[in-house]
């Protein structure tokens, strides 16, 4: 089962700052049909709290910081994201838990598909299901 990496972006440095670049092929290995972002995070809030069959993904803290904890069908892993230059591929079937956003704290997501909402769990009893049973 594919398991969750950090992956470092490309960058630039240029003295009046830096690009960070993320390029299907060799930072993204998946075709991304679909960007988004989330900002404006209230103090507090959580996100995600579901897992996806098909969809890969790789998450960027474009600014600031937050936590990712993921629960995959037999391994977990915690996730403290903080550098623009780094991105989080996220395999399928993982569980995803966000949290702990920074003020003004933009997480930014390269993602393979498109949305369906057919293709995300949103029941963790679901998920834990296709974990089976734990040792
Ligand atoms: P969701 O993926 O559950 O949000 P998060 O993981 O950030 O907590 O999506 C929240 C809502 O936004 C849900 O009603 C579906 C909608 N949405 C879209 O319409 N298109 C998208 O690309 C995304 C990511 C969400």
């Amino acid at each position: 089962m594919t398991r969750p990496r950090l992956i470092d972006l490309k960058t630039v440095h240029h003295q009046t700052g830096i690009i960070s670049i993320a390029e299907k092929g060799s930072e993204v290995p998946f075709e991304i049909n679909r960007v988004y972002f989330l900002h404006g995070l209230s103090k507090g809030s959580e996100r995600g709290s579901h897992a996806h069959r098909s969809l890969e993904q790789v998450m960027i803290a474009a600014s600031g910081a937050f936590r990712v904890k993921l629960i995959g069908l037999d391994w977990e892993e915690d996730f403290q994201l903080n550098d623009p230059c780094v991105g989080l591929y996220i395999p399928p079937f993982a569980w995803r838990e966000l949290s702990e956003f920074s003020r003004n704290s933009v997480c930014l997501v390269l993602a393979s598909r498109v949305y369906e909402e057919s293709d995300y769990i949103r029941s963790f009893e679901d998920f834990n299901v296709l974990r089976g049973p734990q040792s």
